[in-house]
């Protein structure tokens, strides 16, 4: 996708290892267990990108040889979100990369006809002088993520990032025109959607793949 100048504000890594763990998704004969567990390893991976020039803090700790002061994030300030359903598989995946870290829950389902979306559970904390990242690997029309930002910026973040495994274009547009303040992450933007909103040549439905329905 051609990066424009208004759209500063997405990250898209392009690391070969990336890419393969986006082909393995892909692939159809990919079982739901390999499905969830890739997703789960490409969280891990875009956290990475989006935490890449972030500050460290220098922390004391004990050594064998006495103790020192080193670099560490820490991660109590960072909220992770996924996105119900699909966006479930990824939070093991950034929890295992910073364990201090907090998780919330926001479920969004869209229609399958209007392809307007609905949020059906929010158990999201508060989250003033938190950065949060939200975590669902499709974005499609972009209204379920736009939505899921809406909210989230609600309970005052003071950053949101997005961690996405494959979008459309005009969805990937949408949200970051709609929201030019967050920072979206994302593995790999494809061509377009089908006439029924779905992403081509995408995964397929992400929550069915990973939950075997
Ligand atoms: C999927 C996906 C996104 C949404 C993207 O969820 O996880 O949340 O579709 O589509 P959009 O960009 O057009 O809004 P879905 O609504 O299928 O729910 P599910 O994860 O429970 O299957
Ligand atoms: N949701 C999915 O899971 N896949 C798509 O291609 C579009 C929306």
């Amino acid at each position: 996708m051609q990066r424009e100048k208004s759209m500063k504000n997405i990250i898209q890594p392009g690391h070969p290892l990336i890419k393969t763990l986006v082909t393995r998704l892909r692939n159809l004969e990919t079982d739901s267990y390999t499905f969830r567990k890739t997703l789960s390893e490409l969280a891990r991976l875009l956290l990475y990108e989006a935490l890449k020039d972030e500050k460290t803090e220098e922390i004391n700790i004990k050594l064998w040889s006495g103790s020192g002061n080193f670099p560490y994030i820490k991660g109590e300030k960072y909220v992770f979100i996924p996105v119900l359903r699909a966006g479930l598989p990824m939070l093991d995946g950034v929890l295992e990369a910073v364990p201090e870290a907090s998780a919330g829950f926001l479920a969004i389902k869209r229609d399958e006809k209007t392809l307007k979306s609905t949020v059906y559970y929010d158990r999201v904390p508060p989250l003033k002088g938190k950065t949060a990242f939200i975590l669902d690997p499709m974005v499609a029309t972009g209204g379920s993520l736009d939505h899921a930002i809406s909210v989230v910026k609600g309970k005052k973040p003071d950053r949101i990032f997005t961690l996405n495994v494959i979008g459309a274009p005009d969805g990937v547009r949408r949200v970051c025109e709609n929201h030019p303040d967050i920072t979206m992450v994302i593995a790999q933007v494809d061509e377009k959607l089908d006439n029924n909103g779905y992403i081509l040549p995408g995964l397929g439905d992400a929550g069915d793949r990973a939950f075997n329905t």
